[in-house]
């Protein structure tokens, strides 16, 4: 379908070429004073200069040629010039139809759509999940969802740090802990144990401790250092360990993952890679991109037209083991092989900002990606506590982000079982529910690169631009819906008609916004403008409720109309919470 925009642009541009002007001055857009008018033209006022006549006489010849229009209802010229438009009823309830009666409302489908990957998440194995990582989970889960749904084909990919010297670590840790495993018997040659010898709990205490130990103890770090080195050559005992350590942090990563409602399609990791990198680095050192610097083996990825220094990308280090950077180039030309993406999306912490752009140039650079291919990296801010300062514990230490899932879950929970009748047991489904859109509505109705303070107080307050506030309307209109149908009403069969009062051609218009805002998030790669237009659509919603009888409107036509309106709106914002990774009740 037609953008709305676009088709009332198009009526403009006519009335302005048969008034004998450029049609190009006719571009509509929303009105900027909506106590005046619900759209506005400004043409005539960039039109004066070029037909050197007052702008009020040209828009009072254009608005002339509006009188009978099937789209604008009213255009009136006011001084200096302007065109206050607004838009014709009937013309409205037909575009809102053509809405209903299409899957996505109105969403046209990309001509060519692209393959994209989307690499976010970026846990690493065996260290538990903290709050840091709630944002690259969540804003990589809903644009991946976001460009899905606009029609393009979508890959979304973990990309485990799952290999180099955090490895190292924890197997020197497990050997510290039981020296006598056979995994560590380098003489060993039958089959390895298919249980694994710790647990999650254990694996998670092993890593910090192991991790502190190798910065007082160069012995131990350089013991780590073998060990990973012994792992990446494919020593049996140390790659069988290391399977251990994947399956017992990855069901715990999935189970933490799916809580979010996050789920990856590629579950790889950097260890993914290992086998590409020595190809990838011959490649590089033949073409003549790759050199060694200081014993190191580099590409300068310095352009010309740079402000700040890029240093050169560093391949492999002095000693031949690979780097964060070799993993990830390995990566995407692995990406390339199997997937030949248009674009890869990254995701992670505003401080990976160099690392990015010199991967990138060096990817491009070295035609590891064709020139056409797109890398967009997307850098998020930091989610504070009220203090201002990065999310902590009460005891100052990194919060779990399982423990803030379950913090905001109880927390939810005692808010639901104030105000209402509920069991325990439905009053804890429909916490767990809410909850979940209050942290994620909560982390993504902000800008991604900006910092924001974690309240969760007003995250999980029903009123107020939060996630729980957009359920609660959705709940509040499958309550009504679920009274008309009690009364006999058929919800399916209703049909749209014609708005009546203002507040209920208000949310008609704000549903037509719908095709627009979604292509627009998808191109910008920004859940926030989901957010924004849920929360005006929201309002608008709330807003008609109070102001006009739904069950009780006695006309019945009248009444179906109202009831068709409900339901799509309420299918509209279950697409975007869907988009967004969350859902609502059927009550709450
Ligand atoms: N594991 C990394 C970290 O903890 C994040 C990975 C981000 N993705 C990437 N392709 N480099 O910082």
């Amino acid at each position: 379908m037609k953008k709305i925009l676009d088709m009332l642009t198009e009526e403009m541009a006519q009335a302005f070429t048969a008034a004998g002007y450029d049609g190009a001055l006719g571009r509509v857009t929303v009105s900027n004073r909506p106590d005046l008018c619900e759209y506005q033209c400004n043409g005539a006022m960039a039109g004066a200069k070029q037909y050197k006549k007052a702008p009020i006489m040209i828009a009072n010849e254009v608005a002339e040629q509006l009188k009978d229009s099937k789209v604008f209802k009213e255009a009136e010229a006011v001084a200096p010039g302007f065109l206050n438009l607004k838009l014709d009823e009937e013309f409205l309830l037909e575009y809102v139809k053509g809405m209903a009666a299409d899957e996505k409302f109105g969403l046209d489908m990309p001509e060519n759509p692209k393959m994209i990957i989307v690499d976010y998440g970026g846990a690493n194995v065996a260290k538990p999940l903290h709050v840091g990582h709630m944002r690259s989970a969540v804003i990589g889960e809903s644009i991946k969802r976001i460009c899905r749904y606009v029609g393009h084909e979508v890959l979304g990919d973990v990309h485990l740090g799952d290999w180099g010297l955090q490895m190292g670590l924890v197997i020197c840790g497990v050997q510290e802990r039981q020296p006598e495993l056979v995994y560590f018997d380098d003489s060993y040659e039958g089959d390895y144990p298919a249980e694994a010898p710790f647990t999650i709990s254990e694996l998670e205490e092993i890593y910090p401790a192991s991790s502190a130990k190798s910065k007082e103890d160069p012995a131990y770090k350089a013991k780590a250092m073998e060990a990973t080195c012994k792992l990446q050559d494919g020593v049996r005992g140390y790659r069988a360990l290391w399977k251990h350590i994947m399956n017992v942090s990855l069901a715990d990563l999935k189970k933490n993952y799916s809580s979010l409602n996050v789920d990856f399609d590629l579950w790889k990791g950097e260890s993914d890679v290992h086998d590409l990198i020595p190809e990838m680095v011959d490649y590089m050192k033949k073409e003549g991109y790759a050199y060694i610097s200081d014993g190191a083996l580099v590409v300068d990825v310095k352009e010309e037209t740079d402000t700040k220094e890029v240093p050169p990308c560093m391949i492999l280090k002095s000693d031949g083991a690979s780097l964060y950077n070799t993993t990830d180039l390995a990566t995407i030309m692995e990406r390339m092989r199997l997937y030949h993406p248009d674009e890869m999306i990254y995701l992670t912490d505003k401080r990976q900002d160099l690392y990015f752009d010199q991967v990138f140039r060096c990817a491009k650079k070295t035609g590891l990606v064709t020139p056409d291919t797109k890398l967009r990296w997307l850098g998020f801010g930091t989610m504070n506590g009220k203090d201002g300062k990065p999310f902590k514990t009460r005891d100052g230490g990194v919060m779990r982000l399982e423990t803030l899932i379950r913090d905001t879950k109880d927390e939810m929970f005692r808010k639901i079982k104030e105000g209402r009748e509920m069991s325990d047991e439905e009053a804890k489904q429909v916490a767990d529910m809410v909850a979940v859109s209050a942290l994620i509505y909560g982390d993504l109705s902000n800008q991604a690169p900006k910092d924001y303070v974690f309240d969760l107080d007003r995250f999980t307050s029903f009123e107020g631009d939060t996630g729980p506030y957009i359920l609660y309307t959705i709940v509040r209109i499958k309550s009504i819906l679920g009274k008309y149908a009690e009364q006999g009403g058929d919800v399916a069969a209703a049909q749209l008609c014609k708005p009546l009062n203002g507040s209920e051609k208000e949310l008609m218009m704000q549903l037509t916004q719908f095709n627009t805002m979604m292509p627009a998030a998808a191109e910008e790669i920004a859940p926030h403008r989901v957010c924004a237009y849920i929360y005006d659509l929201a309002n608008a919603f709330n807003h008609f409720y109070h102001e006009t009888k739904i069950l009780g409107e006695e006309d019945a036509e009248h009444k179906a109309g109202l009831i068709a309106l409900l339901v799509l709106t309420r299918d509209v914002l279950e697409a975007c919470i869907d988009v967004l990774g969350f859902s609502a009740p059927e009550r709450m």
